[in-house]
């Protein structure tokens, strides 16, 4: 299979000088499913600091205010210029949603009783507090662990080119993350984008991967890729060498509610070959084919994802007997 590929662009190492690794193309037997499964809950008893990921901060910039489910809170973000706040969307006194009462610069009031509330200053114990970390907004809850005064953020690229993609998933947040910690996966099920991949090094903290990828039929580029996690809702996949060094892909799973989540995929694309700085200037045409890519890896991993969320629940047969649908197909 190798020799039918084309690798264009920077040459790797042999993966047989590289301390301890392995060739071995990943396949079902080096997928193992209880190591995919210790690693998972490993990656759970990580702190998250009660961060939560509630979007792209350039979709929640469109509208003045935007209500936002969040570990089964209905919180209401409110932008004033630049800056946002966000405060529960539900009214203290009888739980009117806050979003359809009257705005002033400072005060909501509620449309059922004419209860009034400030909103946007951090004196009042109804605001949430918030972190803009550039690409994407954070919501910190009230929570079971202790509270960090930021999120857990991995290094990014500077003067990258950014994209978010988002989609609703009838899982949970693990079976995001399961999903991205199964990279075994990618050449069998992503065909189309993943010519060969070998995960080539596990260590406690990340799996170091070596990929080829489609950049059209037979023509590849080979990177080297590392996933981690910084917290217990997000995995990060970091080029580490080959075309595009430094780029992130940051995969982060907000839970909604009970059997839904928000999954939120931030791309940096970077490069330190001269012309990336004409594609930076191009950046709002090759955004929509960064995301068009990304939709099209997510149809097959939302499937992978809700497939295993509904054999977990005994539940598979549900949306096949209901809706004609076999969740796992994604042509389906
Ligand atoms: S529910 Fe808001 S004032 Fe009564
Ligand atoms: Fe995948």
């Amino acid at each position: 299979m190798k020799n039918d590929l084309l690798i264009v662009g920077k040459a790797l190492p042999s993966l047989d000088r590289v301390e301890g690794g392995r060739t071995k193309q990943a396949d079902w037997i080096s997928a193992d499913p209880q190591k995919i499964r210790n690693n998972l809950q490993k990656v759970l008893r990580k702190p998250s600091g009660n961060w939560y990921v509630l979007g792209s901060r350039n979709l929640c910039s469109r509208k003045p205010r935007e209500v936002h489910f969040v570990n089964g809170k209905e919180l209401l973000l409110i932008r004033k210029g630049d800056q946002f706040c966000c405060i529960s969307n539900l009214c203290p006194h009888m739980g009117a949603p806050l979003s359809i009462g009257r705005f002033d610069a400072e005060r909501v009031t509620c449309a059922w009783h004419g209860l009034s509330l400030e909103y946007c200053s951090t004196h009042t114990k109804h605001h949430l507090p918030l972190y803009d970390d550039g690409y994407l907004l954070w919501v910190q809850l009230p929570g079971g662990e202790p509270s960090s005064e930021r999120p857990y953020l991995c290094d990014r690229p500077a003067n990258g080119i950014g994209a978010v993609y988002q989609k609703v998933l009838r899982c949970t947040p693990e079976h995001i993350i399961q999903n991205r910690l199964d990279p075994w996966h990618g050449a069998h099920f992503h065909p189309h984008t993943f010519a060969r991949l070998q995960v080539f090094q596990e260590t406690e903290e990340a799996l170091f991967l070596r990929v080829a990828y489609r950049v059209w039929r037979r023509i590849c580029i080979e990177v080297d890729a590392r996933f981690h996690c910084p917290d217990p809702r997000t995995i990060v996949m970091t080029i580490m060498e080959g075309e595009g060094k430094g780029s992130v892909v940051e995969t982060h799973a907000t839970p909604l509610g009970p059997g839904y989540t928000l999954l939120t995929e931030l791309t940096i694309a970077h490069s330190d070959r001269p012309g990336f700085k004409v594609a930076r200037m191009i950046s709002p045409l090759l955004r929509p084919l960064i995301l068009l890519s990304m939709a099209r890896l997510w149809k097959e991993d939302a499937a992978y994802a809700e497939r295993r969320f509904y054999l977990e629940n005994d539940a598979s047969y549900q949306l096949y007997v209901e809706k004609g649908r076999l969740v796992g197909d994604p042509k389906a």
